[in-house]
């Protein structure tokens, strides 16, 4: 007789998770190398990843760009962005081996001789190095740029791997700014690489809190059944940053947040808490699952009331005087970009009908927290005189995903004393308080899996045109109508974002 051990964990002996995964043989081409990413979490990760002894032993790293650099000025700069930024403790003995797979070719993106050399030279790194000729190309570079490098990568013959080795592209966003740019951007990419072969960066994916929306929902038995129309009155997914736009003018102007954090990561966030529970984590079927839930989200119109977007001016972060965003270094001084971005999504299915998925995100604003409230209707009777449930608020699944990242519960609770007095309680289970291992960064995870050829936290094309296609609409709205409301930096937004939730008789939480 099989014990209910077998029977419901066939694969225990099989394979334990808890190995570390370390890449095989490989190398990565790095464009984009002097960018603001590279430098701040790139770099880092890859030191981390090789700190923690994840990656080969000959990993190697190229970089391609126009400064005139040695091989020792591109190890300086390496090592300076890896003191400025790793999360793990510096070690000679591992930054020296690193540094021996580290290279530099000098050129443009419309070079053809610079891209021969580096062709040349990722042959010469595959027999000096070990890399068995497996490259991924790290595309960390504006969308304008990803034609030429991807028709050099073909030109070239490094697109394509021969016998057992492989090629692969990772892309940084933005993924174009509206679903036609990114459909022609998703065939300049189709056309060199195999989709299979695409590793599209979303790094909310690589953030453990957001893979643990899985866990919640799916390891346990008490959750699910109440993620559903007939007990959640609503979802509220916010990003909110305290961090002003300095010094970003040449990326941010003119895109705006909706494009730059909407479209990608709460969307995805929508995604995964709306979802219905794939077959298994494979790539294929998580990934089946999210589309079919972004094919049935649309925004909920009329858009003059569903959403809303702000400006920073100037204000008070903490006790720190800031500028607004039209004084900010490099932005235009009429500037119609906005900083803050609201709106309401639903989702058109048997799970969801009626239900409200209210997105915002926004820079300066009260404080920097990721979260994801679910918020329960009330209970349909309550046996209680009106007064004993004065101080009772609305039941609510909190997800923080950062900082301090958990899971809050709020309910109800007796109040002690001889009257039945039901007050909210919270019950908070902290990351840092259950568990002693560290998070990784999101880009080891991520850098790690596209070494290892796994793509499951990687959204496909067809997640991306879909959520440009959810976005289109208000972003068109917007376009011919009116502009930013203003909010002050330091607080949490316009006031037509309240006027929003309002409408609907709910608030925005006050994290
Ligand atoms: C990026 C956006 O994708 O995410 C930035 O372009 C934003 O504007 C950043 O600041 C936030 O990332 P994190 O991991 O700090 O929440």
């Amino acid at each position: 007789m099989p014990t209910s051990e077998t029977w419901s964990n066939p694969l225990r002996a099989e394979h334990d998770k808890r190995l570390p995964r370390i890449a095989g043989p490989s190398g990565m081409v790095l464009f984009g190398i002097t960018g603001d990413l590279a430098r701040r979490k790139l770099l880092p990760a890859i030191y981390d990843l090789a700190n923690r002894g994840l990656l080969p032993a000959g990993f190697t790293l190229v970089g391609f760009g126009r400064r005139e650099w040695s091989k020792q000025d591109f190890e300086d700069y390496v090592l300076e962005a890896v003191r400025a930024g790793a999360r793990t403790a510096f070690n000679e003995h591992v930054w020296a081996r690193l540094a021996e797979g580290l290279h530099f070719v000098r050129g443009n993106f419309d070079d053809d001789a610079a891209f021969d050399r580096l062709a040349a030279t990722l042959t010469e790194l595959d027999s000096t190095r070990g890399t068995g000729a497996n490259w991924a190309f790290y595309l960390s570079i504006p969308p304008e740029s990803f034609s030429n490098v991807c028709h050099q990568l073909q030109r070239t013959g490094m697109a394509e791997g021969h016998g057992d080795s492989w090629r692969r592209v990772v892309i940084e966003k933005p993924f174009g700014h509206n679903q036609d740019s990114a459909r022609e951007l998703n065939e300049v990419v189709n056309a060199v690489f195999p989709e299979e072969a695409v590793f599209r960066i979303d790094h909310y994916l690589g953030k453990e809190t957001v893979q643990n929306i899985l866990a919640l929902r799916f390891a346990n038995q008490m959750f699910e059944p109440l993620l559903n129309a007939h007990y959640v009155d609503h979802v509220q997914i916010t990003m909110a940053e305290d961090i002003g736009l300095g010094g970003r003018a040449g990326y941010y102007d003119g895109i705006g947040a909706a494009r730059d954090v909407i479209q990608n990561h709460l969307i995805q966030l929508l995604a995964l808490v709306a979802m219905d529970e794939p077959v298994s984590f494979s790539p294929r079927e998580l990934q089946n699952e999210k589309v079919k839930v972004l094919r049935a989200t649309s925004p909920i119109t009329p858009f003059s009331e569903t959403t809303a977007r702000g400006q920073y001016t100037a204000g008070w972060q903490g006790s720190e005087q800031v500028v607004g965003l039209r004084e900010e270094e490099g932005f235009d001084p009429e500037s119609q970009t906005e900083t803050y971005a609201a709106m309401t999504l639903g989702i058109q299915s048997r799970r969801w009908a009626g239900v409200p998925f209210y997105l915002r995100t926004g820079k300066r604003l009260g404080r920097r927290v990721t979260e994801i409230a679910i918020v329960f209707k009330e209970a349909p009777h309550q046996p209680f005189g009106a007064l004993d449930t004065a101080s009772l608020g609305e039941n609510a699944m909190v997800i923080r995903v950062q900082p301090d990242e958990g899971m809050l519960m709020r309910f109800g609770s007796k109040v002690p004393g001889s009257t039945m007095e039901v007050r909210d309680v919270n019950m908070d289970f902290s990351y840092s308080e259950v568990f002693t291992e560290q998070s990784p960064e999101a880009y080891e995870r991520l850098i790690l899996d596209a070494l290892l050829d796994q793509s499951s936290l990687f959204p496909t094309n067809e997640e991306v045109e879909l959520s440009w296609a959810i976005l289109d609409p208000i972003l068109e709205y917007w376009a011919h109508h009116g502009s930013p409301d203003e909010y002050p930096a330091g607080t949490w937004g316009p006031r037509s974002a309240d006027d929003m939730l309002a409408r609907d008789g709910r608030t925005w939480r006050r994290p």
